[in-house]
């Protein structure tokens, strides 16, 4: 889709970060907006940077499939229409896989893998009514292309958000449908990723282990000297335009995944650096 002005595009996760990037990257393109976080405060300051178009706001939880349900009826209902999807929100949690409760995997799948599997459910079938152009950019991340020591129930989220792309984007092509899909997989990127939990459900909680600190403040410190979310929102646009599936912030993962792809097939286990 190589026009987006005037279009309308709905990010998840708007309420800072990467999406936050992504809604003032879009408004600056002249699209209308429909915002969406569980962060009120932080999704009211998205909406009010991007007041020159027509921002609409929703508090939802992507893990909530009644949520994102009602936030493509207001879309569809007040806007009309559908042409930009971001499936972005995303909570990161580390630890060793054997130390992760059910209720840190569930929160992990039902945010990073839910939330892209309800946006699915919720607005594509419009989207192909529609029968206009348009694109979904599900957020996944590097993690969801190689895992890494103490990061195993984030990976295991973010390498399903990548089948859930392949898979969307492959069934479109077969039925001929007029929407793209990207998978976004940044690496570090300064945001508050590092502190996830600020927005964890009560119910989800846990006690924090020593692995989990210790691998949640290693990620903190890499998101710190990692890009500007800027610069992932000119990625996007530019995938959007391009029509581009895998969306890299850097060759070397693109390196990075041909050397895992030849080393997994000689049967040994990739490098995780
Ligand atoms: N920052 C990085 O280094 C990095 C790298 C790769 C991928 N990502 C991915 O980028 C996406 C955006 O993260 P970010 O880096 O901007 O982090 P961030 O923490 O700054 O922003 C994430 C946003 O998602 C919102 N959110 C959390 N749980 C939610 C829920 N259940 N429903 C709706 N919104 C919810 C938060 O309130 C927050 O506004 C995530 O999918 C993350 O996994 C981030």
């Amino acid at each position: 889709m190589r026009e987006l002005s005037g279009k309308v595009a709905v990010v998840t996760g708007a309420a800072g970060g990467i999406g936050r990037a992504l809604a003032l990257r879009f408004a600056a393109e002249g699209m209308t907006l429909m915002l969406a976080d569980v962060d009120h405060g932080g999704l009211a300051e998205t909406a009010a940077m991007a007041a020159d178009v027509e921002v609409l706001t929703q508090i939802a939880d992507v893990s909530d499939a009644w949520a994102v349900r009602h936030l493509a009826d207001r879309c569809f209902g007040e806007l009309g229409a559908v042409h930009v999807l971001c499936n972005n929100a995303g909570v990161f949690q580390g630890g060793h896989l054997w130390t992760r409760a059910d209720k840190d995997l569930d929160w992990l799948l039902g945010v990073n893998l839910w939330g892209v599997l309800h946006g699915v459910q919720a607005f594509v079938p419009r989207m192909i009514e529609q029968d206009t152009e348009g694109h979904v950019v599900n957020t996944v991340s590097v993690a969801g292309l190689f895992a890494s020591p103490g990061a195993g129930g984030y990976s295991v989220s973010k390498f399903a958000a990548l089948a859930a792309s392949l898979a969307l984007a492959q069934d479109l092509a077969a039925t001929g449908a007029k929407l793209r899909v990207s998978a976004l997989c940044p690496g570090a990127v300064d945001t508050r990723i590092g502190e996830s939990a600020r927005n964890r459900p009560p119910g989800l909680v846990t006690t924090p282990t020593p692995d989990e600190v210790e691998v949640r403040e290693r990620i903190g410190r890499a998101a710190g000297r990692g890009l500007d979310p800027a610069a992932v929102a000119d990625l996007v646009v530019t995938g959007i335009r391009e029509e581009r599936f895998l969306l890299l912030t850097d060759e070397k993962y693109a390196a990075r995944l041909r050397l895992q792809t030849e080393t997994l097939l000689t049967g040994h286990l990739p490098d995780p650096r």
